[in-house]
């Protein structure tokens, strides 16, 4: 997938340190639903489009125990995991209390109609692409 030169300027120079890669347009993602990224070998990135059209990309692998979040219930901007029904926040990642864990969030930018995501890497490297957690992943939590 190539980065149009003349949007990817656009993009950088609101954030010049991020590597955006343009993913799909925002219309190829339905209102309150998702579309998954792959990334040959790394974690699948589930991108979100609320009904108000914002656009939000997580990981898909849900903080509880890896549910694939792009396949929850998407309202307001979060999502219900189809697998024991955390509820993770769109915006941060952040599970609502009383669950505790995160799922990394993916910085995302639209321009033009194109979703761009921060993949410096192209998709490698869990650490290096998504923005880190504020808080530490669940851990033992039924
Ligand atoms: S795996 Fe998502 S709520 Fe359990």
């Amino acid at each position: 997938m190539h980065i149009n030169p003349a949007n990817a300027g656009a993009v950088d120079a609101k954030h010049a340190d991020r590597a955006w890669t343009p993913v799909c347009a925002v219309e190829d993602i339905p209102r309150a639903g998702s579309r998954v990224v792959k990334r040959g070998g790394a974690d699948d990135i589930a991108v979100f489009r609320a009904w108000d059209d914002q656009v939000f990309a997580l990981l898909d692998r849900c903080p509880h125990k890896g549910g694939p979040l792009s396949a929850g219930l998407v309202h307001g901007h979060a999502v219900t995991c189809p697998l024991h029904g955390w509820t993770i926040d769109l915006a941060d990642g952040q599970a609502q209390a009383p669950d505790q864990g995160c799922s990394h969030r993916i910085a995302v930018q639209v321009e033009d109609g194109t979703v761009y995501l921060d993949l410096p890497d192209q998709g490698r490297g869990l650490a290096q692409s998504p923005e880190p957690c504020a808080t530490p992943q669940a851990a033992g939590s039924a």
